[in-house]
């Protein structure tokens, strides 16, 4: 069974989860802590076909239900290839969004039943829960203006509307469970998003900070 240690990032587009996960990674290969960086939708071969389809902007007409069996079904892969694996060989994963960001998307968002969300994930990943799972929160319109240069997929097409109910997800998830969530301010500096990040993770692993 489980014997890692299991780190979800999460937040709007433009949050800085890469920078974050790419500090952590680094931070903890540095003290010898075998590590898997990984993300979602994705992380395996099954699962990076399914997010060329989800992300593709020439399907506008995809169903918030669609969206939603396709994520849980790349996540179910992603579980049962890469991280329940993992964990079971003692490692650190650090995977950038997990399923919180499908009761966020597509429940808060797309405006789904939040249990028949939560039930399918639930199906996907079973036991295979984060440890810890961090927030970067930040307004929507500041996340879009972070990624204005590139080209948007087809989520980030999606209505401001749409962006802020997600946001609003993410802040109830984290108040419904507080010792699994943190929310830190996406707008800090990195080093400082970093330390708040690392004050929680290192004691997960055993270290002190
Ligand atoms: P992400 O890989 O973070 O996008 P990028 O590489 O452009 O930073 O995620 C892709 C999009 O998928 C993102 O807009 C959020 C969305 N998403 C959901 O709607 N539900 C989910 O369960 C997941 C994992 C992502």
């Amino acid at each position: 069974m489980k014997k890692g240690v299991f780190i979800t990032l999460e937040g709007l587009d433009g949050a800085g989860k890469t920078t974050q996960i790419n500090l952590l990674a680094a931070k903890a290969q540095a003290l010898g802590i075998a590590t898997v960086t990984t993300r979602e939708p994705g992380g395996t071969a099954l699962g990076d076909a399914i997010r060329k389809i989800l992300l593709d902007p020439s399907y506008k007409e995809m169903l918030p239900l669609t969206e939603a069996f396709l994520y849980a079904a790349s996540r179910a892969q992603h579980v049962a290839e890469v991280i329940r694996p993992a964990l079971a060989a003692g490692k650190l994963v650090i995977c950038d969004r997990f399923y919180d960001s499908s009761l966020a998307y597509q429940a808060f968002g797309g405006g789904l039943a939040f249990e028949f969300v939560r039930y399918i994930n639930e199906e996907a990943v079973k036991d295979c829960k984060p440890d810890c799972t961090f927030i970067l929160d930040l307004e929507p319109r500041v996340g879009q203006a972070r990624k204005g240069q590139m080209k948007a997929d087809r989520i980030e097409q999606k209505a401001l509307a749409f962006h802020e109910r997600v946001r609003e997800g993410f802040l109830q998830l984290a108040q419904k469970q507080p010792e699994r969530i943190t929310v830190l301010d996406a707008t800090e500096s990195p080093e400082a998003i970093f330390n708040a990040i690392w004050a929680k993770v290192a004691p997960l692993l055993g270290l002190s900070r």
